[in-house]
């Protein structure tokens, strides 16, 4: 048993977005970070999910435009709304873009495609912690929107499996209460035929 793989999968949590400071991954992290999270179950190996990074000033110009776009939605913002729409994509050093790609195949749902990319995001989540850094996975509205995904970078077709920010944190581990896992299984119990009993 690897003991300390077991520990580091029952003590992973995401920290706050607002607490995830520079530095953020390097270029050769960022590449490691993307090969673990693309090696992950994907039925009939379709690859349905590609990665938009999101980092420098380019984080900047996406809160300017989902500003914008929230306006457009919603009228006038009220200035705290407005800053938070602007520093959406530029609290942490770097915004990993999870999108599902779907692939058309005869045989593979594109439901398993979408659960292909879930995990592809979970296991970015799982890298960057072990890489030392702090991981959160949001989608948030503009995931929701068309015109939201478009200023995201994503086509009409795709969608936002998530955005996963990515950086230094420096806090205590944030725990959430978790559900007890004796309360989330339980042995199979049919349906059995009565003549099968
Ligand atoms: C698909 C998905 C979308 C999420 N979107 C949001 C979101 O938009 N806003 C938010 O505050 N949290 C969102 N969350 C939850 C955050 O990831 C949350 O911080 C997480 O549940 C913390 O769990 P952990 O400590 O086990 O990583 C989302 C989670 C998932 C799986």
């Amino acid at each position: 048993m690897n003991k300390e793989v077991v520990d580091f999968l029952l003590s992973r949590s995401s920290p706050p977005i607002q607490e995830l400071h520079e530095p953020g991954p390097d270029d050769a992290q960022l590449e490691t970070l993307i090969r673990i999270a693309s090696r992950v179950p994907d039925h009939g190996r379709l690859a349905p999910w590609r990665f938009i990074v999101y980092r420098g000033e380019a984080r900047v110009r996406v809160g300017q435009m989902l500003a914008d776009l929230a306006e457009k939605r919603e009228g006038p913002l009220p200035e705290g709304r407005r800053n938070q729409e602007l520093t959406r994509f530029s609290r942490a050093p770097l915004v990993v873009g999870v999108v599902f790609t779907p692939k058309e195949n005869p045989k593979i749902p594109q439901w398993e495609m979408f659960l292909s990319g879930g995990a592809a995001a979970m296991n970015l989540l799982h890298g960057a912690t072990a890489l030392g850094y702090g991981a959160n996975w949001i989608t948030n509205w503009y995931s929701d929107v068309e015109e939201g995904r478009a200023i995201l970078g994503l086509s009409p077709d795709e969608r936002a499996v998530g955005f996963v920010h990515i950086g230094t944190f420096a806090g205590e581990a944030f725990e959430r209460p978790r559900p007890d896992a004796a309360s989330l299984f339980s042995d199979y119990a049919g349906p059995w035929r009565e003549q099968d009993a």
